[in-house]
């Protein structure tokens, strides 16, 4: 993986048939353009600035010649090397939205708060989390997706909650006791 140094964050948008280079964050219909800078913010030197197209995101495909999987055919073809490590495939979990949508920067030297949301990271989900919003770790987790204000997740470039995805954590991640109950 190259340095991050390598990458660099440009934003361009249409206008007509033109690109055109915009460096400052703007609104296009639905969408919002990152500003150039905020690119790194998502795409982070701990994640080696790539974040998708993981190994564990490439699973079976359907190729003209039928169904295969995809790293098999890639090291098949030569384009990747034949050692790779084995890794745990992403399915359509919470887990898996969690580690697309938020390990660039909650993984180890990631961003300023302790949080590991990786696929493969043992997670306690009804510890307290460090900056509140919730009695547990879950909690806070579901308000800050759930919510596109102050402390919301993503922080940036979103101003409309995933409610697909709000909706597979509610469904998926470990419930708590109740703090009212355990005294
Ligand atoms: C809010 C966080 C966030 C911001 C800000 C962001 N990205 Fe991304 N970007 C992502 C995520 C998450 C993925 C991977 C999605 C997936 O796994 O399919 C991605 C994927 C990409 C990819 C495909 C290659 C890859 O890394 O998977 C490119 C290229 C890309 N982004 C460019 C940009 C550029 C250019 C900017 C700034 C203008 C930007 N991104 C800003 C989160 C962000
Ligand atoms: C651009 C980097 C970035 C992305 C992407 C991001 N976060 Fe965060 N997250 C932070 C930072 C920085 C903090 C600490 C500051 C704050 O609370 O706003 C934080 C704090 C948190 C906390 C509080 C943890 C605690 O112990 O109190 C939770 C929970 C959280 N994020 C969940 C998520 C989820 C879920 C996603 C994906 C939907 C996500 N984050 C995506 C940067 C990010």
């Amino acid at each position: 993986m190259p340095a991050i140094r390598g990458y660099a964050g440009y934003s361009y948008r249409w206008e007509g048939d033109d690109a055109l280079w915009s460096s400052a964050s703007r609104r296009s219909g639905e969408h919002i353009l990152p500003a150039q800078g905020e690119c790194i913010q998502c795409h982070t030197e701990a994640a080696g600035g790539v974040l998708g197209l993981e190994l564990n995101q490439l699973g079976d495909f359907s190729y003209e010649a039928g169904v295969y999987d995809q790293v098999d055919t890639l090291q098949y073809i030569g384009v990747l090397p034949a050692d790779l490590q084995e890794v745990e495939p992403l399915d359509g979990s919470a887990r898996a939205w969690l580690h697309a949508n938020c390990s660039g920067c909650h993984r180890p030297d990631g961003s300023n708060v302790e949080l590991d949301l990786r696929f493969e990271a043992e997670i306690d989900w009804c510890a307290p989390p460090t900056l509140g919003m919730g009695d547990t770790l879950r909690a806070a987790l579901l308000a800050r997706v759930g919510t596109r204000n102050a402390g919301q997740m993503p922080p940036l470039a979103t101003d409309q909650v995933d409610l697909e995805g709000l909706e597979l954590l509610q469904a998926e991640l470990p419930s708590c006791p109740d703090p009212e109950d355990s005294g």
